[in-house]
């Protein structure tokens, strides 16, 4: 297949990257200005010059405590970029894949939200990811959307990076603990796409396989907890842990209201496409290989 991935340089795209190609895919990732989702004369000559079987959105803003100054902007990336990309892929009759978050929930529920569970986001980031899910679904019903959480990786900038880097600068570190979700590792959300792939490539409009898909690493933990094993696997690499203190976020004030409970149920992608979460410890382990090396073996 020929896959055409938009926001090149981002963690997802880099994982996509470096996965798809093993399943014998020509691939093509670009970045803006070559590829801007919002502009779309730059999008059809990208089609017009990779004539893609699918298009793989990767790219979008993700600054969620920015995105409360920076409205515009925020819905012109996460809104008008799939609206663009949904109605181009439509016209050029292949599938779109999409990718949105646990902030479009309020956090509110008390128990994992399913797919049917009415969105409601808290923060400029959430609605305008929420507007994008549903120009992208308006525009090509053959759309798979993947909202996902705490995405992390080797590359860029995450909560893994920023904990080693704060365990580095300083004695003490303190992390909400009041806050529930999951980690999901970018090479886990490549991996699955690239298992979705095939079905979605030769499925016509109103087939289950395309729709709206939770998708996140498992177990469900809190950031705090998260934190913990971060520390923890950097420790067994000779790196010597902070103090991790938990507090709540009354403690930790930010621009943009997260969910205090983003656990999603990912049970509907796993009877559709076969996928089940994967083991983010096991992934944070690889993740941590890469970043800072393996564990050195005891010479004994
Ligand atoms: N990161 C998370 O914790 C998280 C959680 C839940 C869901 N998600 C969703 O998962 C997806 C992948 O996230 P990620 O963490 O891989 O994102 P990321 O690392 O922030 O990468 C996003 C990429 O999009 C690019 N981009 C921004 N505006 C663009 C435009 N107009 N045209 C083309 N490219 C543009 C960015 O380029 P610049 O850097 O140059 O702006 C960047 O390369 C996104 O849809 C995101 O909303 C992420």
């Amino acid at each position: 297949m020929r896959i055409l991935i938009a926001g090149r340089t981002g963690q997802l795209a880099t994982e996509l990257l470096d996965r798809l190609p093993r399943d014998g895919h020509l691939v093509t990732a670009l970045e803006a200005p070559e590829l801007d989702i919002t502009k779309w004369e730059s999008i059809e000559e990208a089609v017009g010059r990779t004539n893609p079987d699918v298009i793989i959105n990767a790219a979008a803003y993700t600054a969620v405590d920015r995105a409360e100054g920076d409205r515009d902007r925020a819905f012109l990336v996460n809104s008008t970029g799939p609206a663009l990309l949904g109605t181009i892929t439509a016209l050029e009759g292949i599938p779109l894949v999409h990718l949105s978050t646990d902030y479009v929930f309020p956090g509110t529920g008390g128990a994992p939200y399913d797919e049917s569970a009415p969105p409601q986001p808290i923060s400029v980031y959430g609605a305008s990811k929420l507007a994008g899910e549903h120009r992208a679904l308006e525009a090509n019903p053959r759309t798979a959307i993947l909202r996902t959480s705490w995405v992390c990786s080797p590359h860029g900038a995450n909560f893994v990076k920023t904990m080693l880097r704060l365990g580095a600068e300083r004695e003490a570190v303190s992390v909400v603990a009041d806050q529930h979700g999951a980690p999901t590792f970018a090479a886990d959300l490549a991996d699955a796409i690239a298992r979705m792939l095939p079905r979605l490539a030769r499925s016509p409009a109103g087939d289950p396989a395309f729709g709206i898909f939770h998708l996140t690493g498992a177990p469900h933990t809190t950031w705090h907890d998260f934190a913990e094993a971060i520390f923890a696997e950097a420790a067994a690499r000779r790196r010597p842990p902070p103090k991790l203190t938990a507090i709540s976020t009354a403690e930790y004030p930010t621009l943009a209201q997260r969910p205090a409970d983003g656990r999603l149920d990912c049970g509907l992608i796993g009877r559709i496409h076969g996928i089940v979460p994967a083991d983010w410890r096991l992934s944070l382990t690889q993740c941590l290989d890469t970043v800072l090396g393996p564990i050195a073996k005891d010479p004994a």
